[in-house]
């Protein structure tokens, strides 16, 4: 996944692309670049790394043009260095790519058969050579639909041609990409966050469409070339102005936001009474649902995991969940009695919306729990419920996780008491506890200097597992998820029951596991699976709500309590301290907190 924009204009271009490149960072961090065209000449500059490396490159400041396409870079095919970065030009075009081109290896062979050069290790400049072959004997607009019919795979594009001055061309397929209309220019970008610092008025092109995007104005095209109106939408022109304050990295700040983000929520979906739950426009009768199907991936995953429990505890529906590139492919039956919620942060996951569009294509019912709401997956669902969460920058997911969890809460109670399957009475007992989740929230967030100490443990040690029964095995998880994104230390997530079928081989002197044993139904049984581990050598960092009653067991390497709240909410508090081990575990070894290595914010390649 990648970022994508192109701007064309009468001013030169080369900062306000930098600019929006740097927005665009989310979706990839290992190289970048920019192409733009001026007295018949294609400029191209690359480098390895961030936006900032690429704007240190003496050459920008000279590079020159009103017209010109960017990119930033997540590496799918060849090293990520300056070769592989994009813009990839040849001498008449100039193409940045995000996606994957899956006929790659054979359309370079016939490229290469017809005496085209290759410098890349890259799937993208087979499209630079493919349109260059084809603007030989066509058309600008028959080269495009030529080679776009020859591309297997997604693909979102921005095309440069070295003797159209005035001429951009977008096109889309599987890979979200977006039109702005700013005064005397217009611009591609991938999503409409990277155009927002220009412009509100935002046109998303559809799959298999392409545009011809010039100063003065845009045409659209559907995939045989014919003319077609597409609508211009206007967003909310308040631009979201989100800065590190004092924190040392966005992550530490989403960590410490996480009560206003369960406050936004809790403000937006329980009534003023605080007695019921709003979710206004649900399109279906409750009467016709009685099953549900989660779908999503990483951090969002583990959200879906950990609603099964309480989908499973609160109502009588069946409930599935599923990693989104797994339930994309596999051959299963849709069934119109399943409401299918695709969970995601960014709304713009390659694998969750192609799973999204599979269930949308079949007719089903479709819900959308995203936080970017302009996004494609909240777009295409039928239903959205937000999570309200505000910028996310930090690569890891922090406070999107709490936001994603609170959501299915809520929609688990409130579908709960539709159908019935609580008692009124429990349901607001349980409003009422969900009130003063923040508050616990911010108490457990105060653990904090005792955590920096467990976290040097962490410096020198070659895995660890974090163990947990019942509600906090997805916990367990994500903090193991969290964890190996940061740390890059190996780290297992395991129901803490299963482990003696198998992994408890991996226990050694030393180990260090985390152990997630709340006072809920499965204290004992944790505490016993806990006692197999520490007899086996590993140090074990026990993590619990308060309480009165002593923990029976010796030998514990150190403790953590978290807060105490009904069995529902302490999912929630427990997440507090991973996040946080997580997260110093990653600044004593001076890690790259908000960018980790090899990831993506938005992971818009299947
Ligand atoms: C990437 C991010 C994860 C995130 C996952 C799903 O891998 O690094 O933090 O959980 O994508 O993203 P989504 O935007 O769909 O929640």
């Amino acid at each position: 996944m990648c970022g994508i924009i192109g701007i064309n204009s009468n001013r030169p271009v080369s900062s306000a692309i930098i600019n929006s490149l740097k927005k665009l960072e989310y979706r990839g961090y290992d190289s970048a670049g920019i192409a733009t065209l001026s007295d018949g000449t294609i400029n191209e500059i690359k480098s390895e790394g961030r936006v900032d490396d690429l704007e240190k490159n003496s050459l920008i400041q000279t590079i020159q043009g009103s017209i010109g396409i960017g990119h930033v870079r997540w590496a799918t095919h060849g090293l990520p260095n300056s070769v592989n970065a994009h813009p990839h030009s040849s001498q008449s075009v100039s193409v940045v790519h995000n996606g994957i081109i899956e006929n790659s290896t054979l359309l370079k062979k016939f490229l290469v058969s017809k005496g085209h050069i290759f410098k890349s290790q890259t799937d993208t400049e087979v499209i630079v050579h493919l349109i260059t072959e084809n603007l030989k004997t066509l058309s600008i607009i028959d080269s495009i639909k030529k080679t776009l019919k020859a591309l297997h795979g997604s693909f979102a594009l921005g095309i440069l041609f070295k003797d159209q001055p005035d001429l951009i061309v977008g096109a889309r397929r599987g890979s979200p990409l977006a039109v702005g209309y700013g005064p005397n220019e217009n611009y591609l970008g991938s999503d409409s966050y990277a155009l927002k610092a220009m412009t509100n008025k935002i046109t998303y092109l559809n799959d298999g469409e392409f545009c011809f995007i010039k100063k003065s104005n845009v045409e659209f095209f559907n995939e045989d070339g014919k003319k077609i109106n597409k609508k211009v939408l206007e967003l909310s022109n308040e631009e979201e102005k989100y800065e590190k304050g004092d924190y040392k990295h966005f992550m530490a700040k989403e960590i410490e936001e996480q009560p206003t983000t369960l406050k936004n929520g809790i403000n937006e979906y329980l009534d003023t009474s605080n007695t019921d739950i709003n979710i206004y426009n649900f399109p279906w009768k409750i009467s016709e649902i009685s099953s549900i199907t989660l779908i999503g991936c990483g951090t969002a995953y583990h959200s879906c995991l950990m609603a099964k429990y309480w989908f499973e505890e609160l109502t009588s529906l069946d409930v599935n969940i599923d990693i989104a590139s797994e339930f994309r492919y596999r051959k299963k039956k849709l069934k119109n009695e399943t409401l299918y919620v695709f969970v995601s942060q960014s709304g713009e996951t390659a694998d969750t919306y192609a799973a999204l569009d599979l269930c949308n294509k079949n007719n089903m019912k479709t819900c959308a729990v995203v936080n970017v709401i302009e996004s494609s997956i909240a777009r295409e669902s039928k239903f959205v419920l937000p999570i309200h969460c505000g910028t996310e920058i930090g690569v890891a997911s922090t406070k999107a996780f709490l936001g994603q969890i609170l959501i299915l809460y809520i929609l688990a109670l409130k579908i709960g008491a539709l159908k019935g399957d609580i008692e009124q009475k429990t349901f607001k007992q349980k409003i009422k506890d969900l009130k003063q989740l923040p508050n616990l929230v911010e108490q457990t967030l105060s653990i904090d200097h005792k955590i920096q100490t467990i976290a040097n443990t962490f410096n020198d040690v070659k895995g660890s597992m974090f163990l947990g029964r019942g509600f906090s095995y997805p916990i367990a998880m994500e903090g193991a998820l969290k964890l190996k994104e940061l740390s890059y230390i190996h780290a297992e997530g395991y129901p803490a029951g299963e482990m003696k079928h198998g992994p408890l081989a991996l226990i050694e002197e030393g180990l260090p596991v985390v152990v997630l044993a709340p006072r809920d139904n499965y204290y004992k049984k944790t505490i016993s699976n806990m006692q197999e581990v520490i007899a086996r050598g590993a140090k074990v960092l026990l993590i619990t709500n308060k309480s009165k009653d002593e923990i029976v067991s010796e030998n514990i390497w150190e403790k953590i309590e978290v807060e105490t709240a009904n069995e529902d909410l302490l999912p929630f508090l427990l997440t507090i301290p991973l996040q946080k081990l997580a997260y110093y575990s990653a600044l004593n070894k001076g890690f790259d907190i908000d960018k980790p290595r090899n990831l993506a914010k938005s992971v818009t390649v299947e």
